[in-house]
């Protein structure tokens, strides 16, 4: 939660065109550096001159994927098809492990909401429909976001590191699963802090990398393996693994009543025993995450910075893909 409120300039955004079917492409000229912060709504379909005439539209391929063009190189997952079935999955685990809420800050009036590196959206989305008074922005670096949405909502293509220019202050501010996004997240919450409103609050979900197993059980496994080396060419591409700091750095902006919550998601239905259900539900929709993550996670690392070939990559993905079927492995995501 922040005290107090600051003013910060934003300037309008200028309209460069507008597709027949109400289809608007902006192009903030906050920023002189190009296509920074281009901003996107449509009522009905986004035209396809819109789609091919801008260069955020025209993705990187690599290894068979697709990649973000906007600071392209910056964010390692694929931002295709693959990925975002696999971010809906991981969408419906994270409705299930907050019970169907999604933010946990006690705030229910809510007029300005933003949510950073939003991806598909959804959790944007879902906010729009549930508070229809509220404005909801939601930013990325991809524009993969639905085209039929709220009309309180709206997507932005926008680097959350570099600085907000937002005119409005912000009630609640929303981050997920961006684990891999930010080389500075120290940056992004600052300039959060900044746009809060008063009594505004700041909520960051995620999850910590490596994985972690309690009794060793998954010694010797790919599974194993694959965590060292994504681990190792987090830290070759120049990433930090900040997950944990994060309460630390909400601490350091000025931050009041900050609040950690640890949630665990199981790889597979292992946890046993009758008081367990809700964590082997959480299991299996975490296996079928992680079956297709496991390769999203790590073919760009691990192929630029692990120096495999994509064929190896895949191989070890395979087998480690076999360790979440044998619920000896009792492995887990800490949330
Ligand atoms: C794992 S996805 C999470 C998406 C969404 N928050 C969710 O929970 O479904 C991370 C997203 O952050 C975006 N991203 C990465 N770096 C970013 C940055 N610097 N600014 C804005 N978005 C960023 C990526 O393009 C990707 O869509």
């Amino acid at each position: 939660m922040v005290n107090g409120d600051s003013v910060q300039a934003r300037m309008d955004q200028q309209t460069l065109d507008a597709g027949p079917g109400g289809a608007e492409l902006h192009l903030d000229p906050r920023r002189d550096s190009g296509i920074s912060a281009i901003s996107y709504r449509s009522n009905s379909t986004l035209t396809e001159s819109v789609q091919s005439d801008n260069p955020v539209f025209r993705f990187v391929e690599e290894n068979g994927r697709t990649y973000h063009s906007y600071k392209e190189g910056r964010y390692p997952l694929p931002n295709d098809a693959r990925e975002q079935g696999r971010s809906t999955v991981e969408h419906h685990l994270w409705r299930l492990t907050l019970r169907d809420k999604l933010y946990l800050a006690p705030i229910n009036r809510l007029n300005h909401v933003l949510d950073i590196g939003t991806g598909t959206g959804l959790w944007a989305f879902e906010l729009a429909v549930r508070f229809p008074n509220a404005r909801v922005i939601g930013t990325d670096l991809s524009p993969i976001q639905p085209q039929y949405i709220p009309t309180n909502c709206q997507f932005e293509i926008d680097d959350a590191e570099d600085e907000w220019l937002y005119r409005q202050k912000f009630d609640l501010i929303h981050s997920r699963a961006n684990v891999f996004s930010f080389q500075s997240p120290e940056t992004v919450i600052t300039s959060a802090y900044s746009a809060l409103a008063s009594n505004g609050w700041l909520e960051f979900k995620d999850f910590v990398f490596p994985f972690r197993c309690d009794d060793n059980s998954w010694n010797g496994t790919a599974l194993q393996t694959w965590n060292r080396l994504l681990e190792d060419c987090i830290v070759r591409s120049g990433r930090r693994l900040y997950v944990e700091e994060y309460a630390q750095m909400f601490h350091n902006v000025g931050l009041v009543n900050v609040t950690e919550r640890l949630f665990i998601w199981p790889i597979s239905p292992w946890p046993q025993g009758p008081r367990n259900e809700h964590l082997r539900e959480l299991g299996r929709w975490t296996r079928k995450n992680l079956l297709e993550g496991l390769e999203s996670l790590s073919l760009m690392l691990l192929t630029k910075f692990g120096g495999m070939s994509k064929e190896e990559v895949l191989q070890l993905v395979q087998n480690a893909k076999a360790d979440f079927w044998d619920t000896k492995n009792h492995v887990y995501v800490q949330m």
